[in-house]
């Protein structure tokens, strides 16, 4: 961006002379939820049109508001002359509705999720998910808002009015280029809106007021605070309401992620406070701290000049107006219970590495891979037992901090950097948390529940986006074993010598071209074997496997061929 233009910006900001009030998106109340994707333009500067993306709109799209409960039926239907899907982020949907990678929405075709609304009275929000183009898609628009009521919520005295006394925060930074364009997989946003707001102000009544924050930047963490140290009340996370309030002065936020505060700003009337980022206090290796590596030698492509890192900014100007009537004047005590997991209580543990492996100068901008190997549409990484209750521990070899992000479930932190004296906004439950960088880790524990697949996967991946489409992302399912029948010989593929005593074992497809990407061996119990993701090189209709260590007794092998899915049991004698 031009700098001269954000010098004007940052001096206004700093002036106190917010302009422009915070939009706030349009609602839809369900059950029926049409949502049509279209390109458009939109006024970021005032004379300038930008190419955007939208939905029902030119820039971000409607608030979905949902009960816990609710049947939901969305229509999508994509305009954008492209291909894109959407995800609903944080919801617990089948992989079906989950609208990853592999649910493609083509140009003019409408796809129809549908759902029960399973989660905690919360913030969720949907954005496009096509491999390889999530950040192009997000960052020119598409993103909304979802929000989750339930009982809890509603006997908890809550404020609920949306618009009102309960405001989505939709917090983006962006790149412009000279035209006043967007610029994708950029590292030079310096551009900050609060929904598609530039420079924003937002009246709020002087009462208790609730802000639903999403950070939905392609790669910024913000250090939310107010003017003044003002504390708020931490009520929800990522997976929503949390026990009972907890009073901060700081939180943390990293792209992806949620969290909801109260304001208590009764008396406040005519006062004006900022919602503040302050970037100053992050420690070198976080995107948004003053060197996003480790040290100043570790350079990220047109990382600076940039006045956000490592400087307090204003987000948002809040000017207390009158308070309304039935106003919500105190902090209430209890919301709704959350019953903590136990480490001991896993099925199975599971370790992720964030790579690189090795540290060098180079690594702040790729390769971008989990575990050593890259995303890839055709394979499964991992195959999750239906109700495996799993804890993962996830650990950052890379020199910059990575938001780890999971689909289908919730999780709780079960320890950061080794340390189970979690701070505050690390409990609850999350779907997307800051791994530190330079060796540091989180470790989570959750349940697969309610929802297989044999086919579909759920993703894990950086929701830094450009991370994720460079290739930070792996593929899960999650297998009912009580439901894969016994194939020893049907629909195209033949496994032999079955029963076995040998030492390997041999998969033929009857259908000569096609080809054999993967393969994984699940006992009874769910515990997994062997995996294998073949080489290109060494695709086939025919693979063989070794089957030596594997003790006596039933199995289920799993073969991922690039047409379909098949399980066969077989016996090791
Ligand atoms: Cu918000 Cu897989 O993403
Ligand atoms: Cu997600
Ligand atoms: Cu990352």
């Amino acid at each position: 961006m031009k700098r001269t233009l954000f010098l004007i910006i940052v001096l206004l900001a700093m002036q106190m002379q917010s302009q422009n009030a915070m939009v706030i998106p349009p609602v839809l109340n369900g059950p029926q939820y049409p949502l049509n994707l279209q390109n458009g333009t939109y006024e970021f500067f005032a004379g300038h049109q930008t190419a955007t993306m939208g939905v029902n709109g030119n820039i971000l799209g409607p608030t979905l508001i949902m009960n816990e409960g609710d049947a939901v039926n969305i229509e999508v239907t994509n305009n954008l002359g492209q291909p894109t899907t959407i995800h609903w982020h944080g919801m617990h949907v089948s992989a079906s509705n989950d609208g990853g990678p592999h649910t493609i929405i083509q140009p003019g075709t409408t796809w129809n999720p549908q759902f029960t609304v399973m989660n905690r009275a919360g913030t969720y929000w949907y954005h496009p998910h096509l491999d390889e183009f999530t950040d192009e898609h997000v960052t020119k628009g598409i993103a909304g808002m979802i929000i989750v009521h339930d009982n809890d919520e509603l006997n908890a005295g809550l404020p609920v009015t949306y618009g009102i006394d309960d405001f989505p925060v939709v917090i983006q930074t962006k790149d412009f280029d000279n035209n006043y364009q967007v610029v994708n997989h950029s590292n030079n946003d310096d551009i900050l809106m609060v929904n598609a707001t530039i420079n924003p102000y937002l009246e709020v009544p002087a009462q208790v007021v609730r802000l639903r924050f999403l950070n939905g930047s392609s790669q910024r963490v913000f250090n939310f605070g107010l003017s003044g140290n003002t504390p708020f009340y931490l009520i929800a996370t990522d997976g929503g309401l949390l026990e009972a309030p907890e009073q901060l002065t700081r939180l943390p936020l990293s792209p992806g992620e949620r969290a909801e505060i109260l304001l208590d700003l009764n008396g406040k009337e005519n006062q004006t406070l900022y919602l503040i980022s302050y970037a100053s206090e992050f420690g070198n290796g976080i995107y948004g701290a003053t060197n996003p590596g480790m040290s100043p030698n570790m350079t990220l492509n047109n990382y600076n000049p940039n006045l956000l890192n490592g400087n307090d900014f204003n987000i948002l100007e809040l000017r207390v107006v009158a308070q309304t009537a039935n106003p919500v004047t105190s902090i209430p005590g209890q919301f709704s219970p959350i019953n903590y997991m136990t480490e001991n209580s896993a099925d199975q543990q599971r370790s992720f590495s964030l790579s690189p492996v090795a540290m060098g100068l180079n690594q702040l901008n790729g390769d971008f891979t989990i575990n050593g190997v890259s995303f890839d549409m055709n394979t499964i990484n991992i195959s999750i037992p239906l109700n495996n209750t799993e804890v993962w521990t996830v650990t950052n070899n890379s020199a910059i901090a990575h938001p780890f992000h999971v689909h289908d479930i919730q999780f709780q932190i079960l320890s950061i950097n080794g340390n189970t004296n979690i701070p505050a906004y690390a409990r609850g439950w999350h779907d997307t948390f800051l791994v530190p960088a330079g060796g540091g880790s989180i470790k989570f524990i959750t349940k697969f529940e309610d929802f297989a697949d044999d086919s579909i996967p759920y993703m894990y991946h950086c929701h830094m986006l450009n991370h994720e489409d460079g290739g930070m992302m792996g593929a899960f399912t999650v297998v009912d074993i009580a439901k894969v029948e016994d194939q020893k010989m049907t629909k195209g593929i033949t496994l032999f010598p079955n029963p076995s005593n040998g030492t390997y074992m041999t998969v033929k497809l009857h259908n000569q071209s096609e080809k054999v990407f993967s393969y994984i061996i699940i006992d009874e119990l769910g515990r997994m074997f062997y995996q294998n993701n073949f080489p290109i090189t060494e695709r086939n209709n025919l693979i063989s496997f070794p089957i030596d260590k594997l003790a006596p007794g039933n199995y289920i092998l799993k073969v991922y061929s690039d047409k379909r899915i098949y399980s066969i049991k077989f016996f090791k004698s």
